[in-house]
């Protein structure tokens, strides 16, 4: 949990040509691949599904983490699993039932997160946490990469990590939205430990570079907790 972990989003990538992109960002020193699902319904975008991932899942041996921005989560977690995905993250927002949710995800053997959106108290999380491999803490309202990082989620992310910590959890806190070198210090030293980058990464090559800059900052920042 001391050692950042640097997740690009293949959603600023080039789809054109998305698994050498992955391919790339492998070889550029990432620890997760971030895969952003959209539905059209519960964000206002629509990206990919399970097929796309199966495609590119030979691109690279790292971790695939599925966040999934869509409704009725449980229906569609299995072919999230079988498509590659290691990890699966559902929104609290986006089912009835966040509970068994989170045991739908578990039986396919995935590792299991809950986002939150910006406005979404933690307290949602109160009954589960002790279930959970991950929280996603949303540091942008999701939809779109390329959006500004919302300060209000650093105090959120202190909070977390203190009922994490008084609960004796391993649970990790990744952030998701607006983060860049500057933003990615005030995330971990609030107590995040994987950091989802779209635009710091695709849109400022050389990818090594860039991913080394983000682990930088992230390690100054967790430092200097
Ligand atoms: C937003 C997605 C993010 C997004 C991040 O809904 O969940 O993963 O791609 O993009 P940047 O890093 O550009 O804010
Ligand atoms: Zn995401």
């Amino acid at each position: 949990m001391n050692t950042p972990l640097i997740a690009p989003s293949i959603l600023s990538a080039d789809f054109g040509r998305l698994a050498q992109q992955i391919t790339e960002i492998t070889e550029a020193g990432a620890d997760w691949v971030h895969l952003d699902v959209m539905d059209g319904h519960f964000v206002p975008n629509l990206t990919f599904g399970p097929p796309l991932i199966k495609a590119v899942r030979g691109a690279s041996a790292l971790p695939y983490d599925a966040h999934l921005m869509i409704e009725n989560p449980d229906q569609w977690v299995g072919q999230f699993r079988d498509a590659g995905a290691d990890s699966i993250t559902i929104h609290a927002e986006a089912t009835h039932h966040l509970h068994r949710s989170v045991q739908v995800v578990k039986a396919t053997g995935a590792l299991v997160g809950v986002s939150l959106n910006p406005h979404t108290p933690l307290n949602v999380l109160d009954y589960v946490l002790d279930e959970l491999d991950l929280v996603l803490l949303m540091t942008v309202n999701p939809g779109f990469g390329g959006q500004s990082f919302i300060e209000s989620a650093v105090p959120k992310i202190a909070e977390l990590r203190e009922s994490i910590e008084r609960r004796g959890l391993e649970v990790d806190i990744q952030v998701d939205g607006g983060i860049n070198t500057r933003t990615v210090f005030a995330a971990a030293n609030a107590g995040a430990n994987v950091f989802v980058a779209g635009s710091a990464v695709f849109k400022n090559p050389p990818y090594a570079d860039a991913i080394e800059a983000l682990r930088a900052g992230a390690k100054k920042g967790m430092a200097a907790k």
